[in-house]
C-alpha cells in the first residue's frame, strides 16, 4: 500500500518528521522506497542534476513525465510526487488542469508539486477540486531564477516575510496536502510551520519544518565536490564510482577481465567444424 495524502498530513498532527527526497530514475527510486522514505518528489531540478541544463527554465513536460514514470516503476509504497515545469500551469485554468492530470494519468504519480503561493492559488485549487493532491512551493522558487537575481535566501525582510505567511496561508485554504520551503531562514521557516496546519517541508530552512527534502544528487556527493549550504554530503558516490570506473579499464587492459568465471562455453566439437 502506497502511503496517502492523510498519511502525510497524520505525521504533522503526531509531530513526526517527514523525509522527502528527489528521484528521478527507476533504479534510484527502488532504492530510496525499499528504505522506506514515505515522499519521492520528481523535482525539476531534473533539469540540472541530470540533463545538465543551467537552470529548471528549460525543462519541458515530456522530459519529466518521462522521468516520472520511471520513477513510479521504481516504488511500491512511497508516495511520488511530480514537479510541474516552468510555464506549465501559469497561461490559463485549462492549460494547467490539463498538464496536472497528465502527471497523475499518463505518469501515473499520486501528486503534483508546483511554485508559488497566493498567485497561483486559484489554479491550485481547481486542481484538487478536479481530485488531485498538490504540493506547495514557495521562498525560494528556481522557476522565477531571474526575477528573484539568483539562488538567494528569501523572506528576510519584514515584507518579504509577511508575503511568505499570506502565501503559505493562501496555499493551506486552497487545499494543498504540504508546502515545501525552500530557503527561508530558520526562525521564519518555525513561525510559518506553527500557523499552518499543513506540513511544511523545508530545504535550507532549519530543523524547524515538519519535514526535511533533499535532492538525492547532493546528499550522495554525485556532483563532485559542490555542496550547496543547505545540504550534506552522507557519501562520496562519484569518487566511488570514478575508483570503480579506473579500475575496470586497467583490468580490461591488463588481461584480468574477463576470466573464465565472466565467460561461456560451447561445444568444443561445434568449434573446431567452424575452424
Ligand atoms: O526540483 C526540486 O528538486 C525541488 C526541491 C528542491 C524541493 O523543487
Amino acid at each position: 500500500m502506497r502511503v496517502t495524502i492523510q498519511q502525510i498530513k497524520e505525521m504533522k498532527e503526531q509531530g513526526k518528521i517527514i523525509p522527502m527526497l528527489t528521484a528521478y530514475d527507476y533504479t534510484t527510486a527502488r532504492m530510496i522506497d525499499e528504505t522506506g522514505v514515505p515522499l519521492i518528489l520528481v523535482g525539476d531540478s531534473l533539469g540540472m542534476v541530470v540533463l545538465g541544463y543551467e537552470s529548471t527554465i528549460p525543462v519541458t513536460m515530456e522530459e519529466m513525465l518521462h522521468h516520472t514514470k520511471a520513477v513510479v516503476r521504481g516504488t511500491k509504497q512511497a508516495l511520488v510526487v511530480g514537479d510541474m515545469p516552468f510555464m506549465t500551469y501559469h497561461t490559463d485554468m485549462a492549460q494547467a488542469l490539463t498538464n496536472a492530470a497528465r502527471f497523475i494519468q499518463e505518469a501515473g504519480c499520486q501528486a503534483i508539486k508546483l511554485e508559488g503561493g497566493v498567485t497561483v492559488a486559484d489554479k491550485v485549487k481547481r486542481i484538487i477540486e478536479c481530485g488531485i493532491p498538490v504540493m506547495g512551493h514557495i521562498g525560494l522558487t528556481p522557476q522565477s531564477i531571474n526575477q528573484l537575481g539568483g539562488y538567494k535566501v528569501q523572506g528576510k525582510t519584514s515584507g518579504a516575510a509577511q508575503q511568505l505567511l499570506d502565501d503559505a496561508r493562501a496555499l493551506e485554504e486552497a487545499g494543498v496536502f504540504s508546502i515545501v520551503l525552500e530557503c527561508v531562514p530558520a526562525g521564519l521557516s518555525e513561525l510559518i510551520t506553527k500557523k499552518v496546519n499543513v506540513p511544511t517541508i523545508g530545504i535550507g530552512c532549519g530543523p524547524w519544518c515538519d519535514g526535511q527534502v533533499q535532492v538525492i544528487s547532493d546528499i550522495l556527493g554525485l556532483l563532485g565536490d559542490f555542496v550547496p549550504k543547505h545540504a550534506k554530503q552522507y557519501v562520496k558516490l562519484e569518487e566511488m564510482i570514478k575508483g570503480a570506473i579506473d579500475t575496470y579499464v586497467s583490468e580490461i587492459q591488463a588481461g584480468t577481465f574477463p576470466t573464465q568465471k565472466e565467460s561461456f562455453t560451447m561445444d568444443k566439437s561445434v568449434l573446431k567444424e567452424l575452424k
